[in-house]
């Protein structure tokens, strides 16, 4: 077990990278990374992975070359940090949770955006589980301000890092947690990260912990898995935020379906406990298991395009579970540093909802065993797909992961790739773009071979102490290019493909 990947990083570059292999032309955007870096400061340290001060990679390519960046954020967590004032986070610190709440959540919610950046319009934003984000410049990797939604509409204190983007309309979808008697999650669409729309809510006595949900062309799918608080205890208990939660299997794991016109809840159904981070890809069909047809502009709001689907009576739900939310504490600095995983990894599992008038019923069927961190083309955002992406563990899991494998979905067909010498990252799949096609990365022509396109991840070679931004091909699942990074980065969370930067 390599610990490379749990220590601070703390230089920041800017340079050419040699690239070993070729890059295809067509390849002349940037793979913009995000996630923990800096674990320890002024004499003190984070105690959970995802607590590390967040930094940005920027893999940029042009004409079969490849320039790297990275940059922290100059949040205020990070300022703090450097200022002497410690470290702090959601699985880290033993305040009460009620200042810890307070700090993190209210006042002015904690600003470690470390999960995921995303465009909204022409604006580029790091985000994480407050809603609260932080704009940076897309070119310099400069940190220019926060962003915050106005407050005076239903909101939550935590928010999902993981939004989802329509393919229909562009607009993000998303979903705050809001603590009270009761408490509510709030779902919203976006444009532009400063307005939304409130979709509606739903009412809960115990709120989960979740990461991400499933988007389809009209529905919400909350997958509420049994990991919980009780809002009152939450105020009163000692430890860090995450601590307050605590795992109820014989709750279940409950899907709750939203009708994103309405707003309005139109199906619930429970299935066994299990917990997950990570929702693959969704999409609605008919009992036959036909992708539902494009709906007439008759069946569709105003501000929708009549492009959109018609609602489907069949709900597919992929999502990467884990037994239990252990896999949670699993990640913590100290267990990770001295190589006890000892947990489970993911798996691949489907969900079908049927939505049936007298009640929806919900089918589980296992797609792959041994994953983490799954992606699918984002050109198959909230559409039938046949390929996933993901790290490949071993069951249980033994080491950071050493291997990709690409899944076909739906042949449970596999492909595996393994790092050369170290350990390797999420990977993300980037579908071949003809050179000028107006269209952004997330709507290439669905008649296009859906693994047709290039496969980036991170790898850390332990020996040489650096890691290399790795090129696959998306159909042979081989490696195409390498190119070798001046540092070792830390094991990050997600990336994303821009195609104009
Ligand atoms: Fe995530």
């Amino acid at each position: 077990m390599g610990t490379l990947g749990f220590h601070t990083l703390d230089t920041e570059a800017d340079a050419e990278l040699p690239v070993e292999g070729n890059l295809p032309t067509w390849l002349d955007g940037s793979l913009i990374r995000n996630g923990p870096a800096l674990f320890e400061a002024a004499g003190t340290g984070v105690d959970h992975w995802f607590d590390g001060l967040a930094m940005l990679h920027r893999f940029s390519f042009d004409d079969g070359r490849v320039r790297y960046r990275n940059r922290f954020l100059r949040t205020e967590s990070y300022e703090r940090a450097r200022g002497g004032e410690g470290l702090d986070g959601f699985a880290t610190g033993n305040a009460s949770v009620a200042r810890k709440l307070k700090s993190l959540l209210v006042d002015a919610p904690y600003d470690n955006t470390n999960i995921v950046a995303e465009r909204f319009g022409d604006r580029y934003l790091a985000l994480t589980e407050t809603p609260r984000a932080v704009a940076f410049d897309p070119e310099t990797l400069d940190t220019l301000g926060h962003v915050r939604y106005d407050r005076d509409e239903p909101h939550g204190q935590l928010a999902c890092a993981h939004l989802q983007r329509d393919p229909w309309t562009g607009r993000f979808v998303s979903f705050e947690t809001e603590f009270g008697r009761p408490s509510r999650y709030h779902v919203f669409e976006t444009d532009d990260a400063t307005s939304r729309r409130h979709v509606g809510s739903v009412p809960v006595d115990e709120p989960a912990y979740m990461h991400s949900f499933a988007l389809t062309p009209n529905y919400v799918v909350l997958t509420e898995f049994p990991f919980v608080v009780d809002p009152l205890e939450m105020l009163t208990s000692a430890g860090a935020f995450v601590d307050a939660f605590r795992w109820t299997p014989e709750r279940g794991t409950r899907f709750v379906v939203l009708d994103r016109r309405s707003g309005g809840v139109v199906a619930t159904t429970t299935t066994e406990a299990f917990f997950g981070f990570h929702h693959v890809d969704a999409y609605e069909r008919d009992v036959q298991g036909r992708p539902a047809p494009a709906g007439d502009p008759a069946t569709v709001a105003d501000d929708d395009t009549d492009e959109r689907p018609r609602p489907g009576s069949e709900l597919v739900v992929d999502v990467e579970t884990v037994p239990d939310a252990e896999s949670l504490a699993a990640l913590s600095l100290e267990r990770l540093r001295s190589g006890d995983l000892g947990v489970f990894g993911g798996s691949l599992d489907r969900f079908v909802l049927s939505l049936r008038a007298d009640g929806a019923t919900v089918d589980h069927e296992r797609l792959h065993d041994g994953t983490s961190l799954p992606t699918a083309s984002p050109a198959r955002r909230c559409r039938p797909y046949r390929y996933a992406y993901a790290q490949e563990t071993d069951q249980p899991v033994t080491e950071w992961p050493t291997r990709l494998v690409k899944v076909d979905v739906e042949t449970g067909e596999s492909w595996t790739h393994r790092a050369h010498d170290g350990h390797v990252g999420e990977p993300v799949f980037v579908p071949r773009t003809e050179p000028n096609d107006p269209r952004d990365v997330g709507s290439p022509p669905l008649d296009a071979p859906e693994d047709d396109g290039l496969v980036l991840a991170v790898e850390l070679d332990e020996a040489a102490g650096h890691s290399w931004l790795v090129v696959l091909d998306g159909e042979s699942f081989e490696e195409r290019a390498r190119a070798a990074v001046p540092h070792a980065i830390p094991f990050d969370f997600h990336g994303r493909y821009f195609p104009e930067l």
